[in-house]
């Protein structure tokens, strides 16, 4: 047992130091495996690290390349772009070349339309002119011959007046009577006490010698109204003659008498329409006016009074003729009645040449009075507050007259 046991040690012994042995053989080879592995791995990543470096530079000079690449193609696309659009530019410039040729040419056309415009207005504002003249004449001759008319119907009615008195004149009673005088010549105081007839002879002659009186005392009046009326002609022509001459007739004129006078023209036609005249006359001294023109629009605004009355049939014919002064600078006559009145749209319109409503009317009366009043420096308007309810129209004047003479050009101004 006990040899078994030094053999046991023995054997412990010599496996340890083959162990140990073994061991630094092993050790050793590691270490050996580890140095060569180092110095592969070495080796390994040195390459490694080399080809890495050489892939950098690589892929370093291909980004280069590529940026340098992509600059050119950036480059060459500017230029493109660059091109294009001086292309563009040079087709917008022959474009716009093109249009401005065009322009030019549409801009000579309308030039040499506009002359020929331009010529063709001037033809025509000449001819207006001519025509604008003519009228102008027109309208005095219109004038005239209207305020001739108006005077030209109290002539009428006048020389009718006249006539007809002198047709039934008694002076046939009273050649009667001298046949019978003379018939009894001689016993002619015996006839006239004695006879039955002849008693009655000396009444029959105070009674005819009364009428005959009568008869001479409205002749008269109705000469008085022929004399005024053609005075008035007169007038009328001598203030269109003073158109030409450009020089107006101021004088001194008492305005109611101007207004007496208008009246008395239209006198026999009032009496006839049996309208009663109001006057309502104020105490003015003599005024410097253009008596014929006043004349003219008062004679005018008579007969349109009378007109309006004649046509309304019921209410009273009644017109007033006011002559006053109004405030301290302005003398005015007015004329009021109680005719068929005036509807409001119409109150001015009744002052436009060729208005009227009346069927034998010309609708130049207002017209050409609203013309002298302005001639004068005064107005001419109208009143009325409605139809059926009379109207009144008034005449404005400076009681110092405008010292501007109406030339044939402002009588048509209206
Ligand atoms: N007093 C008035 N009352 C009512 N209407 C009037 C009066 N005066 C004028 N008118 C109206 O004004 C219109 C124009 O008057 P105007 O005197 O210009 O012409 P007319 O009398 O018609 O014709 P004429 O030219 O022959 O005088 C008349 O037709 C009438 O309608
Ligand atoms: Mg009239």
């Amino acid at each position: 047992m006990v040899v078994g046991e030094v053999v046991m040690i023995k054997d412990v012994t010599e496996i340890d130091r083959d162990a140990m042995t073994s061991l630094a053989i092993v050790l050793a080879a590691c270490t050996a495996i580890g140095i060569a592995l180092t110095a592969f791995i070495h080796v390994v990543l040195g390459r490694v690290q080399k080809d890495v470096a050489v892939r950098t530079a690589r892929l370093a000079e291909t980004r280069r390349v590529l940026a340098h690449e992509q600059d050119e193609r950036q480059r060459a696309e500017r230029e493109l772009t660059l091109q294009q659009e001086r292309n563009e530019l040079l087709e917008a410039r022959a474009r716009m070349a093109e249009e401005l040729s065009e322009a030019n040419g549409k801009a000579e056309a309308a030039l040499r339309e506009n002359e020929e415009v331009t010529a063709r207005l001037r033809e025509a504002q000449s001819e207006l002119l001519a025509t604008a003249r003519a009228a102008g004449r027109a309208e005095i001759a219109t004038n005239v011959l209207h305020n001739v008319g108006n005077v030209l119907n109290s002539v009428n009615v006048s020389a009718g007046v006249v006539g007809s008195t002198l047709r039934n004149s008694r002076v046939a009673g009273l050649a009667r009577a001298m046949q019978l005088m003379q018939a009894h010549a001689g016993n002619l105081g015996q006839y006239l006490t004695a006879d039955d007839k002849g008693r009655m002879l000396p009444g029959y002659l105070a009674a005819v010698s009364e009428a005959l009186s009568n008869e001479r005392d409205g002749m008269l009046q109705e000469v008085d109204r022929l004399i005024k009326s053609v005075d008035h002609i007169k007038d009328i022509v001598a203030t269109q003659q003073s158109h030409a001459s450009a020089a107006n007739v101021i004088e001194p004129v008492q305005p109611s008498e101007l207004a007496e006078d208008a009246l008395s023209m239209q006198g026999t036609a009032l009496a006839r329409h049996q309208i009663t005249v109001i006057r309502d006359y104020a105490d003015l001294p003599p005024v410097p006016l253009d008596r014929g023109r006043v004349l003219q629009i008062l004679v005018n605004l008579i007969s349109n009074a009378k007109a309006a009355m004649s046509s309304a049939q019921q209410g009273e014919h009644r017109m007033t003729l006011h002559v006053g002064r109004f405030g301290s600078d302005t003398l005015r006559f007015s004329v009021s009645d109680a005719g068929e009145g005036i509807a409001p749209e119409n109150l001015t319109r009744i002052f436009a040449h060729g208005f009227t409503t009346r069927k034998d009317g010309h609708g130049f009366g207002l017209h050409s009075s609203a013309l002298a009043a302005r001639q004068m420096g005064g107005t001419l308007t109208a009143h009325s507050d409605g139809p059926g309810r009379g109207a009144t129209f008034v005449l404005d004047l400076p009681l110092v007259p405008a010292s501007g003479s109406a030339t044939p050009e402002a009588a048509t101004a209206v």
